[in-house]
Formats: C-alpha cells, structure tokens, sequence
C-alpha cells in the first residue's frame, strides 16, 4: 500500500484529524505524568529544512526522541540536493533509508514533487502555501481550552498566507466559521477560498472580522522569503494590527493566537500576545505533542 502522506490538512479526514488531536492531548498528559511511550523505537526521522525553523524543528527532534526514534537533521547546504541533485532522486534514496521525511521548502510544487517520489510518509513542515502541522498544534490547544471548535468563529487578521490558508481547510475540516480579514492585495488564494464554501467570509477590515469572534488568530505581515517586501508590508498592513481595541471586539473569553515568531509592535501589540487572552505558549509546546500523534500515526500506522 503507498505511504500516506500529511502535505495538507485534507489529507486525513475529519474523523482521523480528531482522533490526533485527542491522541495528542493523551500523549501530553502521559509525558506530564511522567509515563514512557516509546512506539516509534528504532524508527528514523529525515527533516529536510530549506528554510530556517526553532518550533519546527525542535519539536520534530524531540518528539522523535521521546517516542524511542531518531530525527537527522538535513540542511540543503550540506546534502547534494542544495547542489542541484533532482528532488525526485533525492526523495527515492532518502525514504529508501528512513521511515518519514518531514520536509519545509518554498514552492509547494516542490514538497508535491518529492512527495510523489517518496516510498516514506511525507510531512509538510510548512510551504509557501500551507503550514498544517501548525493547524494540529493550534486545534489542539483550542480543543484544551475550550472544547470541540465545531461552531465557533475564528477570526483570522492579517496576510493571506500559508497560515489563513491552513485555517481556511482546518474550517473545512473541524466546520467551524472563519472571518478573514486582509488587505485588499493580500487576499488568500480564490481556489482555496472558494473550496471552503459558506464558512469563509472574506472582509475588509481588522474590526469587523474580529466582530464577535472567539478566537483570533494573525501572522507575520512578511513571511519567509519575503524579507525584501518587509517596508512596503509594514505600511499596507498598518490597519490590519492585532490590539486591544481589535479584542474589545471580539467575545469578551476570546483567545489569541500566533504560530510565532512574532513581530511585537507590528502584526500583534505586545499587550495582546503577553496578555491574558493569548495562548501562544501552551500553542507553540503543542507542536511537540501534536506533532508525536501525527508521526506515531504516519509511521506505527494506529496509535
Ligand atoms: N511556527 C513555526 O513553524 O515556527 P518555526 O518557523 O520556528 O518552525
Ligand atoms: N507565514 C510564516 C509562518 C512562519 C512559521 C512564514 O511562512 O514565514
């Protein structure tokens, strides 16, 4: 049977996306508690980084360690594919000696690639396109916070990025509403919007798509390989700032969220992300446990 592969959140279905998260949460405790589970013992983990990463790859790393496998850092500078060696070549002998890949490149053209060319279960660690892995950790902390997210309204400010993109399938996926609010040149893909349906509403300012949310949620006005854009960026998104006075707006127990690194002063004020509606912490640990589920089901193939 081919691999299945994580590179988007449709790749499992709804029912297979809440069991994660429920496994994540139960994996979480037992670490808490002290409790060894180590199901992945002997098994290898490449991660293939393209661009830089903290969250990313210290989770990976140490969930690998703490389920008994190992993790191998790979960057393009050192192996042959950063000196041109086919991505498709590159992806038959890596899987040929490894269990899963975990892969974060530009182009999500590139992580489909070597996907296709892969007999391992690949994950994407974050696209151009998408950043899934970042949709478990968030899920997971709403679920611990507050419940099933079926229903609720999530407010998304900012870019149109890889971020909104994986909240617009998480929409999808878990049904809840989801307001977006970008500047008019900034907008996610239409094909993404649309394949969301009458869950996404697309508006044009920060205050009203924060209206009455129960989670607010932003990112980097400029993401990775968009440094050169980061002045002009700064002045399109003046109006599109996560603070106070957009949480005022939202539910008065709304939580905030960021996929970090944050940029205070910029796309979030320092008193929202260190205030007390945010959840940024509990969200970034929760790439570790999120991230265990999703390999222990990738790689053991149940949990
Ligand atoms: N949120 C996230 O993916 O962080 P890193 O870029 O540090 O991995
Ligand atoms: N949108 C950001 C997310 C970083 C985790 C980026 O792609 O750089």
């Amino acid at each position: 049977m081919p691999s299945r592969h994580f590179l988007s959140l449709l790749d499992f279905s709804s029912d297979e996306l809440r069991a994660l998260i429920h496994h994540a949460i139960d994996v979480k405790q037992s670490l808490k508690a002290g409790i060894s589970h180590t199901p992945l013992n002997g098994k290898v983990l490449a991660m293939v980084f393209e661009k830089s990463s903290t969250r990313t790859r210290v989770s990976f790393e140490s969930g690998m360690s703490q389920l008994g496998g190992h993790a191998m850092f790979l960057s393009p500078r050192d192996i042959q594919l950063g000196r041109g060696e086919p991505l498709g070549d590159s992806a038959r002998v890596i899987s040929s000696m490894v269990d899963a890949i975990m892969i974060r490149t530009f182009g999500h053209d590139r992580l489909q690639e070597f996907a296709q060319h892969s007999s391992s279960p690949v994950i994407n660690g974050l696209t151009d396109k998408l950043h899934p892995c970042q949709l478990l950790a968030d899920l997971q902390t709403w679920f611990e916070q507050r419940g099933d997210i079926k229903g609720a309204t999530v407010a998304w400010i900012g870019d149109g990025n890889n971020m909104c993109h994986s909240y617009i399938n998480a929409a999808r996926q878990f049904d809840f509403r989801l307001n977006i609010g970008c500047p008019d040149n900034y907008m996610p893909d239409p094909d993404i919007i649309s394949a969301g349906g009458d869950r996404i509403t697309i508006m044009h300012s920060a205050e009203e798509a924060s209206a009455n949310a129960d989670l607010v949620v932003t990112d980097v006005w400029a993401s990775m390989g968009q440094e050169q854009e980061q002045q002009d960026r700064i002045k399109e998104f003046a109006n599109f700032q996560v603070n106070s006075e957009i949480m005022q707006q939202a539910d008065k127990d709304a939580l905030f969220m960021h996929c970090l690194p944050a940029h205070r002063g910029e796309e979030v004020t320092a008193e929202v992300i260190d205030g007390p509606q945010s959840v940024v912490w509990q969200e970034a640990e929760n790439r570790l446990h999120a991230q265990k589920a999703l390999l222990e089901f990738l790689i053991a193939g149940h949990y």
